[in-house]
C-alpha cells in the first residue's frame, strides 16, 4: 500500500465515524481494479457495524457502506474487458480487512462482484444494486432453489406456472427480489406491504396492504394460491411476518421460507398443519460467497439494465465524506425511524 487518503472510519465499536486523513490507498491484486469512488450507499447492516462491530470487529479502523460505483483508475492482472476510465459498480465483500467499502476517496473491486456502469445508467442509479439486489439474488436462485434464469436447469423449470410469495415489498431488498422474480418469468409474484404500482411496475401480479389485519392478508395468499405454496421470501423479517409466510405456505408440499436475517428459531406452535413439513432458511446477500450465482449475474447487469430489465430504486445525495452526514443515517437505522436509501457523493 502507498499514499495516504480521506476517509470516514471506525476506530472503536459502537462510537461515531470519524473523519481520518491518513487511511492507506489499496493497490489491486490480481482480478481486482482501483476505482476513485464517486458513490458510497448506506444500508442497515452498515449501522449494526458501526455499533455492533458486525463483519468488522477484527479489522478496526475499517471502513463501511458495501455499494460502491467508482471509476478504474489501476487495473490488475487476469481482469479482462475492463480498461482505465470505465465506470464501475461493486459489492464491497463483507469480511474483516476489506478494501473494497466506498467511504474511502480510493477502492478496490473485483471481479465476480462488480459491472460496468452502461452509459445510460447513472452513478446513483447503480448504486441502489449491489447489497440490496443479491441479498433476494441468492434468496430466490439459491436459498429457495429456483433455477437462476442464465442457469442450464433452467429449461426444463416451469417458471410460468410457479407462484412466490414475497413479505415486505416496502423495502430496497423485497423491491428487488419483486424484479429479479419478474426476470425469471415467475407467473405470480405476491407482494405483501409496499406501493401497489411501483410494486406492479417491477412486475408483481398481487400487491396486499400489509395492514389489512393478519387473518385477511393470508387469506387473500391463500385465496390465489390455494394450498400449493412452496417458495417464500421474508425481506424485512418481523415475528409476524415470518409466521404468515410459513402458514402461506402448503401443507402437503414442503415450502421453504428464506429470510434475511438469522433471528433465531420460529414460534412453530403458531405455524399450523403442515402435513410435509416445511424449512426456514437463511441468506447471507454476499456475492464472494456464491461466486457461482453473483459471477454470471454481474456478467448480465449491463445488458439487464441497459434493456430495463432492472431499474434503480429511489435514494437522496449528500455531499462530501462528512461524518455527521453518515452517522446520522447510521443512527436513524438504528432507532428504527424511517430511513430513504441515502448515497454519499466522494
Ligand atoms: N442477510 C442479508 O444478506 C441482508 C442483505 C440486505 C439486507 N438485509 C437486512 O434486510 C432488512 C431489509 O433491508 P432493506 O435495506 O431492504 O430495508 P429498507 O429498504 O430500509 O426497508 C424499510 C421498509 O420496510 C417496510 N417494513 C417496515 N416494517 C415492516 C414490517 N413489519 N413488515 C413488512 N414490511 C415492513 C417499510 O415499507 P412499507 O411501509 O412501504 O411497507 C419500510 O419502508 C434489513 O434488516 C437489512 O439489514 C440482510
Amino acid at each position: 500500500m502507498a499514499y495516504a487518503q480521506k476517509a470516514l472510519v471506525i476506530t472503536d465499536i459502537g462510537q461515531p465515524v470519524v473523519l481520518v486523513h491518513d487511511h492507506a490507498i489499496p493497490e489491486p491484486g490480481p482480478n481486482q481494479v482501483q476505482i476513485k469512488v464517486t458513490v458510497a450507499g448506506l444500508n442497515p447492516h452498515d449501522g449494526k457495524s458501526r455499533d455492533a462491530g458486525l463483519f468488522i470487529s477484527q479489522s478496526l479502523p475499517a471502513v463501511l457502506a458495501n455499494d460502491v460505483v467508482g471509476k478504474v483508475v489501476k487495473v490488475g492482472q487476469g481482469v479482462a474487458g475492463i480498461t482505465i476510465g470505465d465506470r464501475i459498480v461493486s459489492q464491497a465483500v463483507f469480511a474483516p480487512g476489506s478494501l473494497q467499502n466506498g467511504l474511502q476517496e480510493y477502492a478496490l473491486a473485483a471481479v465476480g462482484s462488480m459491472a460496468k456502469v452502461p452509459d445510460s445508467i447513472t452513478d446513483d442509479e447503480a448504486a441502489t444494486l449491489p447489497t440490496n439486489i443479491i441479498a433476494p439474488l441468492v434468496a430466490l436462485f439459491k436459498v429457495l432453489e429456483i433455477p437462476a434464469p442464465w442457469s442450464p436447469t433452467a429449461e426444463d423449470f416451469d417458471y410460468v406456472n410457479a407462484s412466490i410469495l414475497i413479505v415486505g415489498g416496502g423495502s430496497n431488498c423485497g423491491k428487488f427480489s419483486v424484479q429479479l422474480a419478474k426476470l425469471a418469468g415467475i407467473g405470480r409474484i405476491i407482494v405483501v406491504g409496499g406501493n401497489e404500482s411501483e410494486l406492479n411496475g417491477f412486475g408483481a401480479t398481487h400487491v396486499i396492504d400489509r395492514h389489512a389485519g393478519y387473518d385477511v392478508v393470508l387469506g387473500r395468499v391463500r385465496e390465489m394460491v390455494g394450498d400449493d405454496l412452496i417458495y417464500a421470501f421474508d425481506s424485512v423479517n418481523p415475528p409476524d411476518g415470518q409466521i404468515l409466510a410459513l402458514n402461506a405456505l402448503s401443507s402437503h408440499k414442503r415450502g421453504t421460507l428464506a429470510r434475511l436475517l438469522p433471528l433465531g428459531p420460529i414460534d412453530e406452535s403458531k405455524v399450523l398443519g403442515k402435513k410435509a413439513g416445511f424449512d426456514v432458511r437463511n441468506v447471507f446477500g454476499s456475492s464472494q460467497v456464491h461466486p457461482e450465482l453473483a459471477g454470471p449475474f454481474w456478467e448480465r447487469v449491463p445488458e439487464y439494465l441497459e434493456a430495463g430489465k432492472l431499474k434503480s430504486l429511489p435514494y437522496v445525495v449528500k455531499h462530501g465524506l462528512e461524518a455527521g452526514y453518515v452517522n446520522e443515517v447510521l443512527d436513524a437505522y438504528r432507532d428504527g425511524n424511517s430511513v430513504f436509501k441515502t448515497h454519499i457523493h466522494l
